[in-house]
């Protein structure tokens, strides 16, 4: 097959005319696909919800001393900010362990900056004329949510095949208004890379202009590889201790895509001055989390090799999926030159790069067909991507049969999407 970009105006309009034929076929099925969301899919709960047979009416609720019923231990169950500090690479004591959403934490930590300020910071945030935040883009939609919710001035860093681009981040942090940024350095969300040990390195070493510079951290997709084994990776906080910048980041995990999403737990982990100052303000917020969950899950998991093992099964389930979505794009994609993707080990997201301008078209045919996906723009600041070129595809929710009618879907209106543009110009 020939590129798309090489073809003559006479054999666009040839393939378009076959192309369109191929998509009419596929919208008189009357489909009803979803891509959107990274989800598990039922297969995946299924395979974990012995969990809930792990505490019964008869079993020992006392773990590490602590009768797990009752009020008590802030910041968390021993045995769970164990459990965590050994998939992290982290001491136990700098492991707080949250309530069933890791978004929340983030939130949280965000939003007492905004009314409490930081260790170090001169004023709350919410008295700070202007907060800049860096968003290396494509990022996480729902991180930019809460940037935008607090009102802060969005301000995206390309993304390279190593990380966030450190020669433009060094440079932006060098604005006094710049206060923090979000990074998701395993299996990116969406674009499944993992940050290279240089990019760790120079993001631990930043010397920010804003001595309360917020590193959020998501480790959402820390052991989360579905093809091959587990890939180790450098510790945050030990890296940022290095370069005297301890008190700098918040790193933050959950069970989300482990046990059940928004009913697992959640932790985040921090510097000792950190951690003495969230759980200060947290204790006025809160008496205790959801121990009952941590013993289910500590009980459940047992340890990083027990994590480890299943998650080599949730891989048999995603494995697959990834498999389907990216043999579909290597086939009927990689000939024409008209979209670039990362082949991922991991995470939950395969991220489509297609030629500038026809995501939102490719996003409106898929609708069109049936087919659900991440809005175009979702995975950008503001939801504007500036070259209207991303395209998040989210395959764990569907079955593998569902998965392949999808993807016939998308790769024939990316195809007609390319060939109405290219015909336009
Ligand atoms: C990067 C990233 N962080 C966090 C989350 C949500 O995690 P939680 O369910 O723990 O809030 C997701 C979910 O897709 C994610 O992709």
């Amino acid at each position: 097959m020939k590129k798309y970009t090489e073809m003559n105006r006479a054999e666009l309009k040839a393939e378009r005319e076959r192309v369109e034929a191929i998509y009419k076929a596929l919208q008189d099925q009357k489909l009803s696909l979803n891509m959107a969301r990274g989800k598990p899919g039922k297969e995946q709960l299924d395979l974990v919800s012995d969990i809930l047979d792990v505490l019964k009416s008869d079993s020992d609720f006392i773990c590490d001393g602590i009768d797990v019923r009752n009020y008590g231990n802030l910041e968390g169950l021993p045995s769970c900010q164990k459990l965590f500090a050994e998939v992290l690479g982290v001491k136990p004591e700098n492991i707080f362990v949250g309530g069933a959403a890791s978004l929340q934490l983030m939130y949280d930590t965000i939003s007492k900056a905004y009314t409490h300020g930081r260790v170090n910071s001169e004023k709350p945030w919410a008295k700070l004329d202007c907060v800049k935040w860096l968003c290396p883009s494509p990022g996480y939609d729902r991180h930019f949510g809460v940037s935008e919710s607090f009102g802060m001035t969005m301000i995206p860093v390309p993304m390279t095949a190593e990380g966030p681009d450190m020669n433009v981040v060094e440079e932006l942090v060098k604005d006094p208004d710049v206060r923090g940024m979000w990074c998701v350095p395993k299996y990116s969300n969406p674009d499944g890379i993992i940050y290279s040990e240089e990019t760790v390195r120079r993001i631990a070493s930043l010397k920010p202009a804003a001595k309360d510079f917020l590193l959020m951290w998501d480790n959402a997709y820390c052991i989360h590889e579905f093809f091959g084994d587990f890939v180790p990776f450098p510790d945050i906080l030990s890296e940022c201790a290095k370069y005297g910048n301890e008190d700098m980041v918040f790193e933050f995990a959950s069970t989300s895509k482990i046990t059940f999403p928004g009913a697992g737990i959640s932790v985040f982990a921090c510097s000792d001055n950190n951690m003495r100052y969230m759980k200060k303000l947290l204790d006025k917020q809160i008496i205790s989390y959801d121990k009952v969950n941590q013993l289910r899950h500590v009980r459940y998991l047992k340890d990083k090799a027990g994590l480890l093992a299943l998650m080599k099964r949730h891989a048999g389930v995603l494995g697959p999926k990834f498999r389907c979505v990216l043999d579909a794009l290597e086939k009927e994609i990689a000939p024409l030159g008209i979209a670039e993707w990362q082949r991922p080990n991991g995470g939950y997201f395969v991220s489509v790069n297609t030629m500038p301008g026809i995501a939102s078209a490719t996003w409106k045919l898929c609708l069109d067909a049936g087919l659900t996906m991440t809005n175009a723009g979702a995975t950008f600041p503001y939801g504007k991507d500036p070259k209207d070129s991303n395209l998040r595809v989210a395959p764990s929710l569907p079955p593998i049969s569902q998965l392949e009618k999808a993807m016939e879907i998308f790769c024939v209106s990316l195809r007609l999407a390319a060939l109405n543009k290219l015909l336009a110009e």
